[in-house]
């Protein structure tokens, strides 16, 4: 087993984040953009390989996180760029543990 292996991280309280609301937490050194597009908790690198834009200042639109800089749209349950698929964003697990939400990195 290595020190690499990804685990399971409380990031805050799931009532604290209303539908379409974005989030920046940080998570054993990633920067991830937390939300929720109408109920479902998704989790993505915050960073938008286009140009650096922080996702997790952009906005929640339908299923879809749009970038603040140059609005490309990101699947939110994907992180897949139907704009420009060599920008797809990682996407991260996530989880209610007693009310508790909890990314997997
Ligand atoms: S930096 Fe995100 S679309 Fe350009």
């Amino acid at each position: 087993m290595s020190g690499a292996e990804a685990e399971w991280r409380d990031v805050g309280p799931a009532d604290e984040i209303a539908a379409n609301e974005l989030r920046g937490v940080m998570v054993k050194g990633n920067r991830i953009c937390l939300g929720r597009a109408g109920d479902d908790l998704f989790a993505l690198e915050d960073t938008c390989p286009h140009a650096g834009g922080s996702l997790c200042e952009g906005i929640v639109d339908g299923k879809d996180v749009i970038c603040p800089l140059h609005a490309y749209a990101f699947e939110a349950a994907t992180g897949h760029c139907p704009d420009d698929p060599s920008c797809s964003v990682r996407r991260f697990e996530v989880r209610v543990e007693d009310g508790v939400i909890q990314v997997r990195v």
